[in-house]
Formats: C-alpha cells, structure tokens, sequence
C-alpha cells in the first residue's frame, strides 16, 4: 500500500510535466473509479487508438525522447566472476520510431530489452520512460508499469494453456475493473484485426506458430500501449508467417503510430525500421538515423 502511495506522488506531477493529455490515456484502464473517463470502457480499440493519435502527434512535436537510457552497465556473476554484458549503454527512443536492436546471438540484446521494460536492474545507470525514472521502481510497481506502458511480445507465446485464445488475450485486462463482456469485446477486435478470430474460442495449442503469434500481438495490444517491444518475434516462424508478423509491426508503426522497439540479429529486417542499432559485445556500435 505504500509502495503504491509512492508511486502515484512520483508519477503525478512528472506525468503532468511531460504531457498534460497523458492522464486521459493512462485513465484508459485506471482502476481508480473518481479519475477514470467511464466512457472509455466501451470503447473499442480503434476509437482508442484514435484518441491517441493527437497525443502521440503532440509528444512527437516536443521530440522528447520516449525511453532515455543513460550511462547502462549490467554484469551478471557467472560462478566467482563478475561478467560486464551491457557496458556504458546510452540510447534514446522517440515516439513513433520503428527501432530494429541488431547484433549477433550474445551480444546483449535481449539484456539491453530486458532493462527497458525493467525485467532487468541495470548494475548502474538510469532508464527513463516517458519521464518517470524507472531504474528504482520496486518490482511490484515495474509489474503495473510493464502491463500500462508495454505491449511485450517473445519469440515463443507463453499461453496459459487451460484458458482459450479470447481469454488469454483478454487476460491482462483482468486486473482491472473493465467488465468482462468489453473485455472480450477488445479481445475479438484485436483477434479480428490480427485476422485470427476464427480461432478465438479455440486453444493456443491447436493454432499453428504463425497464428499463435498473431493472437500473441493482439494480447501485447490489449491494453493499448504506445510503446511496443519484441524479442526475435519471427524466431520461430517461416518466412511466410514471418512477413505477416513484421508487417503487422509496420501497420503498427505507420498507421497505429506506435513505438515499436524489436531486437533481432536477422538483418532482413532491417528495411522495415527507421533506425536500426547495431550491438557487439554489450556495446552500441552506431546510432545512425535512417529517415
Ligand atoms: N541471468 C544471466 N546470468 C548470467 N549470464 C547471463 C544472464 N543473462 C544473460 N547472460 C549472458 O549475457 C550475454 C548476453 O545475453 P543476451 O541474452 O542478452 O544475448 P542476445 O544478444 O539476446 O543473444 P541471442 O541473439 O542469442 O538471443 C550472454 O553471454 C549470456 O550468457
Ligand atoms: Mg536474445
């Protein structure tokens, strides 16, 4: 309870600071009855996404970064000895970039991911997103931030298998006071965009790997997150599911104007970012803009 008095008096006057429109979206899903817009419950997600797009335009304007990491160093102890994986990481991502993390297998991708959504502490150094310094939040507060800020998608969907595809997708919504039937609702408006609701009602494991990720993009946009990220999404997937999931990310990017972060060491796939980042031993070899 007072971790959660404390993280409301650190975000208040920063969300404020940084965007006064933000608390309309984050009251999207707020559980809390007086600040909410009850209206949204209804809402669908396209007219979610259309209320975003004047937001995300404005932040866009301002061209602040949306994630800022500073300084980032994180070892892990590998029997006796201090490994150093990620070593004086400085990034900045801004709204509506498409940023591809490219690198060979080792190389601290997945740490560096890891850290943004706060899965990782960094050994030293700060991650910001969207102002709020998240580097010292408690796990319990780094859980309710992933679940608003990210929609996160792995390499390999990790379903609760005694749960249908709807309920799955809608499952991260169950922690909020949205009532089940709108819940759903959202869920088959995603399943539907994402061109799986016929397996709606089916189990994940009776969908093939390219429809389970689909359905696993739709879970990751349940909550409406401006910031997407992902893990080698297409590790598992031919080259024909594949292509259907990276272009999915570009409608993402291009028309949902989300953030979308993806690390990958498969450079096809370079073309559909707007900035690629290239890593080598824990290290950031350029940060070159190619719009
Ligand atoms: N929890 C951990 N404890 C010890 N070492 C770790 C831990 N997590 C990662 N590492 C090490 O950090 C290095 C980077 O791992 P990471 O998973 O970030 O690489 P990657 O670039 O994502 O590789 P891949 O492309 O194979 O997924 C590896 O050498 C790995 O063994
Ligand atoms: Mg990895």
């Amino acid at each position: 309870m007072e971790e959660e008095q404390k993280a409301e008096s650190i975000e208040k006057p920063e969300e404020k600071k940084v965007l006064v429109d933000d608390t309309k979206k984050d009251n999207t899903f707020n559980s809390n009855k007086e600040e909410k817009e009850p209206s949204d419950e209804s809402k669908t997600i396209d007219e979610l996404v259309a209320k975003d797009q004047q937001i995300i335009s404005t932040d866009s304007r301002f061209k602040k970064p949306i994630i800022k990491i500073e300084g980032v160093n994180k070892s892990f102890k590998v029997g006796n000895e201090w490994v150093k994986i990620l070593k004086d990481i400085n990034l900045e991502i801004y709204p509506r970039e498409f940023v591809v993390i490219l690198g060979p297998s080792g190389c601290g991708k997945s740490t560096l991911l890891n850290t943004i959504i706060g899965l990782e502490k960094p050994s030293t150094g700060k991650v910001t997103v969207r102002g709020h310094d998240i580097t010292n939040y408690t796990l319990d507060q780094l859980s309710q931030f992933r679940l608003k800020k990210y929609g996160v998608v792995y390499q390999k969907p990790d379903w609760i298998k005694s749960l249908s595809v709807i309920e799955n997708v809608a499952l991260p919504l169950a922690i909020t006071d949205i009532p089940k039937k709108y819940r759903h609702n959202r869920a088959i408006d995603l399943l539907r965009k994402l061109k799986i609701d016929h397996r709606a009602y089916y189990a994940p494991s009776e969908l093939s790997g390219g429809q389970q990720q689909r359905a696993t993009i739709a879970r990751a946009l349940i909550n409406n997150p401006w910031i997407i990220v992902s893990d080698e999404p297409t590790g598992n997937l031919d080259s024909e599911s594949a292509a259907v999931v990276m272009d999915i990310f570009r409608g993402l990017n291009e028309d949902s104007k989300r953030t979308i972060i993806m690390v990958t060491h498969n450079i096809d796939y370079v073309h559909y970012a707007t900035r690629t980042v290239y890593m080598r031993d824990g290290e950031i070899l350029n940060k070159k803009i190619n719009i």
